[in-house]
């Protein structure tokens, strides 16, 4: 049945996101770590209280999605940011229990605060290996990069001050990457691991891919507890939600131009940025490659940039006004990253639950443009 929900909107399938936490959860029981949601991917906190039967807690970017984390989600808060903000830290302290920092300065400005309100301290560490081709600004270990300790900028007289060691390198990749950087941190920093309590192995694990190599997973947490009796934290985002959301979105006009041209209600500049930024093609349902099947679209969003296209997908039909599409695979980094550029509309939040009911969560309007603006 045509849902009757106006388009564009965020669909989340519960059964999708119970495979995912299912998968997780086996992994984490398996290997025997703790498993987190990264909020920068997802932060549809209506669903937090279902994640929350599969994961250990949360981790954040910053003050807004710790305190997201700790009143919606539960269980573990952490946080990690490059620079904390003074003024912020002290808020900071009430909504996490764990505290990543960037480098010896941040955790020698504000790890005794932290330490001092109970809280479990942590430094990002670098450990300089790169792992990932193509998607340079994914690439914490590029030369240059902000992101994590260097062994040559690790101060060994701040290790009182620690209770673990955090890294995070990959994006969108397997586990016979994360090995090959375990090797790398154990060489530069393995010695500093003896003697504290955790380890964060950041994001990036494609978990719930199905040609993810989950036994080595497995075996490297199990490898790394073994070793140095530290528990062992991973803080993915997208496997959380890997294709587990939809963005419902309706044609508004065609034209032609060289080619055939549709004009959608969503727009990759404001709803789907990473679709320019990464750049990547987002799947579409029932849709081929350009020229595979017989009728072949430039699909384009309806602001002012002439980059705002999404893709060239052909279908077996012709498309027409009021027509939908659905993307696919759109849970993650979009809702989190959406604008209003050009005055475009929020896409609209909807639950599908596991009998297949779709509820609208929430709708957004003129207000929430406006609220950002003065
Ligand atoms: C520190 C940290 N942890 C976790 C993640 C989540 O990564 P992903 O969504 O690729 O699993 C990121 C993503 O940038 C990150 O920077």
């Amino acid at each position: 049945m045509k849902s009757t929900i106006s388009t564009p909107y965020f669909l989340v399938d519960e059964t999708r996101l119970v495979q995912n936490l299912e998968i997780l959860r086996q992994v984490a029981d398996q290997a025997g770590c703790k498993i987190l949601l990264a909020q920068k991917a997802f932060s549809m906190f209506s669903c937090y209280p279902l994640l929350r039967r599969y994961l250990a807690g949360s981790t954040a970017s910053g003050l807004y999605e710790a305190r997201l984390g700790k009143e919606h989600f539960g269980g573990e808060t952490h946080v990690f940011s490059p620079a904390y903000k003074p003024e912020e830290f002290q808020e900071l302290l009430n909504y996490a229990d764990h505290f990543v920092f960037n480098s010896p300065r941040q955790l020698q400005k504000f790890g005794p605060a932290a330490k001092a309100a109970g809280k479990a301290v942590g430094l990002r560490v670098n450990p300089e290996c790169s792992t990932q081709e193509g998607h340079a600004i994914y690439d914490p270990c590029a030369p240059g990069s902000r992101l994590g300790t260097t062994l040559a900028n690790f101060d060994e007289r701040l290790l009182p001050l620690l209770d673990g060691l955090h890294f995070h390198t990959l994006c969108e990749q397997n586990s016979d990457d994360l090995e090959t950087t375990v090797a790398a941190f154990e060489e530069k920093f393995g010695r500093y691991l003896h003697g504290l309590k955790w380890i964060n192995l950041g994001g990036g694990h494609h978990i719930t891919r199905k040609d993810y190599d989950r036994e080595r997973l497995v075996r490297i947490v199990k490898h790394l507890k073994d070793t140095y009796q530290v528990e062992v934290y991973l803080e993915p985002g997208e496997a959380v939600v890997l294709n587990a959301g939809f963005l419902v979105t309706s044609v508004l006009e065609t034209l032609h131009n060289g080619m055939d041209i549709a004009i959608l209600d969503t727009s990759a500049a404001c709803h789907m940025p990473d679709v320019l930024e990464m750049p990547y093609r987002p799947p579409l349902k029932n849709s081929g490659e350009s020229g595979e099947k017989a009728y072949t679209y430039r699909l384009g969003g309806p602001t002012c940039l002439a980059g705002d296209v999404i893709g060239d997908y052909s279908f077996d039909a012709t498309l027409n006004e009021g027509d939908r599409l659905v993307f696919e695979d759109m849970a993650l980094y979009t809702m989190v990253k959406t604008n209003t550029f050009n005055g475009m509309p929020l896409p609209a939040i909807v639950w599908r639950d596991a009998n297949g009911q779709e509820k609208l969560v929430k709708a957004f309007g003129y207000e929430d443009f406006k609220n950002r603006l003065s």
